[in-house]
C-alpha cells in the first residue's frame, strides 16, 4: 500500500506505533519533496497546493482526519507534532513557490523585459508661432485689449473695398491675392477684422486679432504663401498719434526687451492716414550695424497708422467724434527675429527637431 493510500486508513487499522508514525510522515515528506521538484509552472504549483492542502481531498487534510483525530492517546502528541510540522512546511513552500512562479510568468513572457524602462512618450511642444502669439496676446490683454477673430475666406468688400482700396488701385496688386471667385478670396491680411469688429461694436474698442493670411508668393527663405499676422487697433474719442507711438513702444519693449528703440517712418496704406512703418533698433547688433540689419542699425517690423476716417463711413462711426489707430505685423517675422531663425519655411515643415527647441 502506498503512503497516499495509507492516508485514508486510521492509525489503528494500520497497526501503527510511534516508529511507524515517524516513518509514515517521513515518507509523506519525501513524496512532497519529489512532487515539488516537478512543479515548475504557476499552474503546477497550484495543483500541488490543492493536492496537499485542499480542504476536501488534500493529503494533509486526510491525515488530519484519519490519523490525528482518531490517534490512540499515547500516539496523539507525536502525530500532532509531525502533522503540524509537515503542514507548516508544505504551506510555506507552496506559498513561496507560487509567488516565484507568478513572477516567472511575467519575466518569461516573450518580448517583455520588465527590467527595461517603459516606452518614451514624446511630449509635443508649442509651435514658435503659437508661443509668439500667446506672448503678444498677454501683452495686449494687459493693456485692456480683447481678442477678435474673423474668417480666412474673405470677401473683396472686407479685404479691400471697406479698407479704402479703390477699385483697380495698384495697392491691390501688391497684395498678390489668391481669389476663389470673382468676389471671394483668401484674406491677404488681418486688417479686414478692423471693419468686422467696428461693425459689431461701438467705440470705445480695443482689439487684437491673430490669424492666417495668404498671398500668391513663391516660397523662399522670407516668403510663404500662408503666414500669420496679428493686428491691433483702438477707436475712441481723442485718440491721437501719441497713443499709437506709446502703445508701439510699450509693445516692442515688452516683446523684444527694454533696450529696444522704435523708429517711425512715414509710409502709405490705403486704410490709415497718416501711415507709418515701424522699425526697431537691430536686436542682433544693438543698432551698431550688422549683416542682419544691412548695416542700417534698424529692422522693419510692422505697418501702422491712424485709421483713415474714410473707413468710419463703412461702419457708421462719426468721424468728427471718433479717431483710432491700427497696426499689423507678421508673426513669423517676429519669431524669426526673436529666435534668430534663418528660414521661414522651417515653421511649416513640421520637423520636431526644429519645433522642440522653443518649448
Ligand atoms: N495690413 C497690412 C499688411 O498686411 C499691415 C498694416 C499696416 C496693418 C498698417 C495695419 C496698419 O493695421 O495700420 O501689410
Amino acid at each position: 500500500m502506498s503512503v497516499t493510500e495509507q492516508t485514508a486508513q486510521s492509525l489503528v487499522d494500520l497497526g501503527a506505533d510511534a516508529a511507524l508514525v515517524e516513518k509514515l510522515y517521513a515518507e509523506l515528506g519525501e513524496l512532497f519533496d519529489g512532487e515539488l521538484a516537478q512543479a515548475a509552472s504557476a499552474e503546477q504549483v497550484r495543483a500541488l497546493r490543492d493536492r496537499w492542502l485542499g480542504r476536501k481531498q488534500g493529503l494533509l487534510t486526510a491525515t488530519n482526519d484519519s490519523w490525528l483525530k482518531t490517534a490512540p492517546r499515547d500516539l496523539k502528541p507525536a502525530v500532532g507534532r509531525l502533522q503540524n510540522k509537515l503542514k507548516a512546511r508544505v504551506e510555506e513552500i507552496v506559498e513561496q513557490r507560487g509567488r516565484a512562479a507568478a513572477a516567472a510568468v511575467v519575466r518569461a513572457e516573450p518580448g517583455i523585459d520588465i527590467t527595461l524602462p517603459g516606452p518614451e512618450r514624446v511630449i509635443g511642444a508649442r509651435h514658435p508661432v503659437r508661443i509668439v502669439r500667446e506672448e503678444i496676446e498677454h501683452i495686449f490683454r494687459g493693456l485692456g485689449y480683447s481678442v477678435f477673430d474673423g474668417p480666412e475666406i474673405e470677401s473683396d468688400y472686407y479685404n479691400f473695398e471697406a479698407l479704402n482700396f479703390p477699385d483697380n488701385h495698384p495697392a491691390r496688386d501688391a497684395m498678390d491675392t489668391i481669389f476663389l471667385t470673382k468676389t471671394m478670396l483668401l484674406r491677404t491680411h488681418t486688417s479686414p477684422c478692423q471693419i468686422r469688429a467696428m461693425e459689431k461694436t461701438r467705440p470705445p474698442l480695443r482689439y487684437v486679432v491673430f490669424g492666417k493670411c495668404y498671398r500668391h508668393d513663391a516660397p523662399d527663405a522670407t516668403h510663404s504663401p500662408m503666414f500669420h499676422q496679428f493686428e491691433a487697433f483702438a477707436v475712441d474719442e481723442n485718440i491721437s498719434f501719441c497713443d499709437l507711438k506709446g502703445t508701439l513702444e510699450h509693445f516692442t519693449r515688452q516683446f523684444f526687451g527694454a533696450s529696444v528703440r522704435a523708429r517711425f517712418r512715414p509710409s502709405f496704406f490705403p486704410f490709415t492716414e497718416p501711415s507709418a512703418e515701424v522699425d526697431i533698433s537691430c536686436i542682433f547688433c544693438d543698432g551698431r550695424g550688422c549683416r542682419k540689419c544691412k548695416q542700417s542699425g534698424y529692422i522693419e517690423i510692422l505697418g501702422s497708422g491712424m485709421i483713415d476716417p474714410a473707413l468710419y463711413g463703412y461702419v457708421n462711426y462719426d468721424p468728427e467724434r471718433y479717431s483710432g489707430f491700427a497696426f499689423g505685423c507678421g508673426l513669423e517675422r517676429l519669431a524669426i527675429l526673436k529666435y534668430g531663425v534663418e528660414d521661414i519655411q522651417l515653421f511649416f515643415q513640421g520637423d520636431a527637431r526644429f519645433l522642440r527647441q522653443f518649448r
